[in-house]
């Protein structure tokens, strides 16, 4: 059985214009949208990155209103594509204090939020964060960790937390090797220990990390069979958006 691409429910998508390394203005939002839509996806969530001291840096109020914009520039061209309010949030110290002071931006209007782990140094810092994260009881996301070297050199630290409540994405592009080797050999011994949550894009425009088309979606179906595709795909985005 071939899962329906059109049912698919981006979570990761850097889309709203000139706020990170992402779409550089609307018309470029727009053409980035008009590819989720040709495919008959009809929702995904923004999630600009946030990494403190750096100009992406885009706070909640701000997401909220170019989300907004966004969409208004989308339903006057026609274009049938809603985008909920994210945020890619670069671990940093202070996650917690600046959560807490509502400074963070959620997936859409659940309590979860979408934690990117630093590439050069991780894990306890991080997993501790998560760990306080979690027990406020707020959800949290680890974007793409199979990208990440510490978690491809051991991943028995990521598996105990998701037994927590820790959940996982994984990029696209990682099942299809376009991180190099060891992501996806760690995304598929992911999905092997059953610890894998959502599978997203994390594009960053038509051209360099684009959404995923009918044929990549037919490799996906094949590699990861209907069931795991449905709920990773799917099932849980729509669970997420509904919180
Ligand atoms: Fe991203």
């Amino acid at each position: 059985m071939t899962v329906d691409i059109s049912q698919f429910i981006d979570i990761h998508v850097h889309i709203l214009p000139g706020i990170d390394d992402g779409a550089k203005d609307l018309a470029a939002s727009a053409a980035l949208a008009e590819m989720y839509a040709k495919e008959g996806i009809r929702q995904i969530i923004a999630t600009p990155h946030f990494i403190p001291g750096t100009a992406w840096a885009a706070g909640r109020e701000k997401v909220v209103e170019k989300t907004a914009e966004l969409q208004h520039h989308l339903d006057e061209r026609n274009i049938a594509l809603t985008v909920y309010p994210g945020m890619e949030i670069a671990y940093h110290k202070k996650v917690m204090d600046r959560l807490e002071k509502g400074l963070l931006q959620p997936l859409g209007r659940s309590n979860t939020y979408l934690l990117e782990p630093s590439f050069r140094d991780t894990s306890d810092d991080l997993l501790r964060c998560v760990k306080r994260v979690m027990d406020k009881g707020h959800g949290v996301i680890l974007a793409h960790p199979e990208r990440i070297p510490s978690f491809q050199e051991t991943a028995e630290t990521l598996v105990e937390l998701v037994g927590k409540g820790l959940q996982v994405q994984l990029n696209i592009g990682s099942l299809l090797n376009k991180f190099g080797e060891a992501s996806k050999r760690l995304a598929m011994q992911l999905i092997d220990a059953d610890c894998v949550h959502y599978l997203a894009s994390d594009a960053h425009s038509v051209k360099s990390r684009r959404p995923v088309g009918e044929k990549e979606w037919q490799i996906l179906n094949t590699l990861l069979g209907e069931p795991l595709l449905t709920r990773i795909c799917i099932k849980n985005p729509a669970a997420l958006l509904k919180q």
